[in-house]
C-alpha cells in the first residue's frame, strides 16, 4: 500500500483521533506506513489487533513498518534493531524507545490519536529525509516481509 497523507480530524475531544487507514489495508503479519501530521507512524497488524507506533528507526533512520513483524516486535531492516509494536521499548539493543500512538477502529477505518503518544515523537535529523523519500516512492508497496 502506498504512503498514505490523511488529515482530516475525526474528533475534537481531548484525544484527536485522525483516519490512518482502512482496517482492511492491513492484514495479520502486515504493516503500512501513514503520514499524519508531520508524524511518520507505521500501522502494525498483529493477529487481528492494530498498533501505530513512529516509523523511523532511531539508529540511523531506517523505516521500520518494511522490516519483518516478529508477533508483537517489528525488526529494523537496516541493522536488525528490535521494537515492541505494542509499548515502543526497544528490545534489542535496549536504551531507547519509540513514541506509539492510542488507536481505535471506527466503520472500517483505524483512527490514530495524535495527542497522546506514549512520549514525544522523536524529530532527529532522519525523520525529514526518510519520510520525504518514501513519498516520492508512492508505485511501491510497502508491506513487512513475513
Ligand atoms: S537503522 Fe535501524 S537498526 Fe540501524
Amino acid at each position: 500500500m502506498p504512503l498514505q497523507a490523511q488529515s482530516a480530524p475525526v474528533s475534537q475531544e481531548a484525544s484527536r483521533y485522525v483516519k490512518a487507514a482502512e482496517a482492511d489495508s492491513v492484514t495479520p503479519g502486515n504493516s503500512v506506513a501513514v503520514k499524519l501530521e508531520g508524524n511518520f507512524i507505521g500501522i502494525h497488524n498483529v493477529d487481528g489487533e492494530f498498533y501505530a507506533i513512529d516509523n523511523i528507526c532511531p539508529h540511523v533512520g531506517g523505516v521500520l513498518h518494511s522490516g519483518k513483524q516478529e508477533g508483537g516486535v517489528i525488526v529494523c531492516p537496516i541493522h536488525q534493531w528490535k521494537f515492541d509494536v505494542k509499548t515502543g521499548e526497544c528490545i534489542w539493543p535496549g536504551e531507547c524507545e519509540l513514541a506509539t500512538f492510542p488507536l481505535k477502529v471506527s466503520g472500517g477505518d483505524i483512527l490514530v490519536d495524535l495527542e497522546s503518544p506514549s512520549v514525544p515523537p522523536k524529530q532527529n535529523r532522519f525523520h525529514a529525509c526518510v519520510t520525504d523519500t518514501v513519498e516520492r516512492s508512492e508505485s511501491i508497496r510497502w508491506r513487512a516481509r513475513s
